[in-house]
């Protein structure tokens, strides 16, 4: 079956991405991955999940006996997904659902993992991330990544045309989704092209575990 247009010009951004770069886009999601401290047997919320990019990285994480929950509003988006997991044999359920009214009750999960959407939202970010942080259980990590440029990077010429493309490459990062009083892990990623911001959900009058080691990026 053939993938849609959406999809397919999806993944040859992410093909260019690649080639510019020389980032090898699945292994930088694995090591964005890696560095939430995602347990086996955890249950996790890959957030506007699109062609699946980060469901095989995110399953490997909470292997064995853990969960993954996907969602995104596009039906081409939840199809493809779909099919990924299914040919992968991966423990996703997809769902079609809108990033501002998820369909998932309070503390369901113990990981949310966001990538590409947020920078769109605009004036709804922090609707989405009220959801976001409601769906978490305290203590739970959430990890946003989105496009944001290095200083270094808008320097480059490579980092100069991308900014023409998509302004939001310009866009400081929105560190104020992060709940006062939380600290958070905030870095770059994708060859400096993307922000990173991780942290815990507060547990409710307890102590905020730290997110582990997460290295910033180039
Ligand atoms: C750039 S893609 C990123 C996909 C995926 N997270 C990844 O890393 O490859 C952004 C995705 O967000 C989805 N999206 C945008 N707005 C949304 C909303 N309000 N609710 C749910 N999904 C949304 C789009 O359909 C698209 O699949």
């Amino acid at each position: 079956m053939c993938v849609s247009r959406e999809a397919f010009r999806y993944n040859f951004q992410f093909l260019i991405l690649t080639l510019a770069v020389r980032i090898w886009v699945p292994a930088e999601r694995k090591r964005i991955i890696a560095t939430l401290g995602l347990k086996p047997g955890d249950k996790v919320l890959d957030h506007c999940c699109g062609l699946g990019g980060n469901l095989s990285p995110l399953c490997a994480a909470i292997a064995p006996g853990g969960s993954v929950e996907a969602m995104d509003h596009s039906p081409d988006m939840i199809e493809a997904s779909t099919r990924l997991a299914k040919r992968r044999r991966l423990p996703v359920t997809v769902v079609q659902a809108d990033a501002m009214q998820l369909p998932y009750p309070d503390e369901t999960f113990d990981g949310v993992m966001h990538t590409g959407a947020i920078n769109q939202f605009g004036d709804q970010r922090q609707k989405a991330m009220d959801e976001i942080l409601r769906v978490t259980k305290p203590g739970g990590v959430i990890a946003i990544q989105d496009e944001g440029m290095s200083e270094e990077m808008t320097h480059t010429r490579f980092g100069k045309f991308l900014i023409k493309q998509n302004a939001m490459f310009l866009d400081p990062i929105p560190t104020e989704l992060v709940p006062d009083g939380v600290e958070a892990t905030v870095g770059r990623v994708m060859a400096g092209l993307f922000y990173n911001i991780v942290f815990r959900k507060p547990e409710i009058g307890g102590q905020k575990p730290e997110v582990g080691d997460q290295q910033p990026g180039a």
